[in-house]
């Protein structure tokens, strides 16, 4: 495969709503310097918009896509049925049944279209965002080391003793 340092990540999200937890992978995205766009796209409420999105989505240079989706959340799986790109589905906590319903829907995915799943919420925003670097840093040396700078500062930043 040819090596592409250019590669972004595309994070999405079904709906405005979600942007309060998908907000944190844009951080940590930010904080180790990996190019990412963000945007609203809706399996149900605009497919058209998420069919559009997911065929071009190779060629608009995207390497990784993270796809946060609450509820009945087909929005990771759709995409991942319509590209081969790696597809990270973020369940995003829903108010009746704190997210185990977006949870399994986006784990339960019938065998040949995959999506990696993370935990329910902020910490799989932050975690599909670290994996997403992890993704793109096979192509670009440069996001290695600032990955791996940024696992060094967490490390750093437990202290030994809890008093
Ligand atoms: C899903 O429905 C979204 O991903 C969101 O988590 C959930 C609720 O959306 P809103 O009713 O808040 O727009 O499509």
């Amino acid at each position: 495969m040819k090596k592409n340092k250019n590669l972004k990540v595309s994070i999405v999200m079904g709906s405005q709503s979600d942007y309060k937890t998908m907000r944190s992978a844009e951080k940590i995205l930010k904080k180790i310097g990996v190019s990412f766009e963000t945007k609203i796209v809706s399996a149900h409420r605009t497919p058209k918009r998420m069919y559009d999105y997911a065929l071009r989505a190779e060629k608009n240079n995207i390497g990784v896509i993270i796809a946060g989706a609450g509820g009945s959340a087909h929005l990771p799986g759709m995409i991942s049925a319509l590209t081969s790109l790696p597809v990270l589905g973020v369940p995003i906590e829903s108010k009746k049944l704190k997210g185990l319903d977006s949870l399994l829907s986006i784990a339960q995915m019938p065998k040949g279209i995959p999506v990696g799943t993370l935990a329910i919420g902020e910490d799989g925003a932050i975690n599909a965002a670290l994996l997403a670097a992890s993704i793109i840093a096979n192509q670009n040396p440069s996001i290695k080391l600032k990955l791996s700078n940024w696992r060094s500062n967490q490390t750093k930043s437990v202290k030994k003793n809890p008093k």
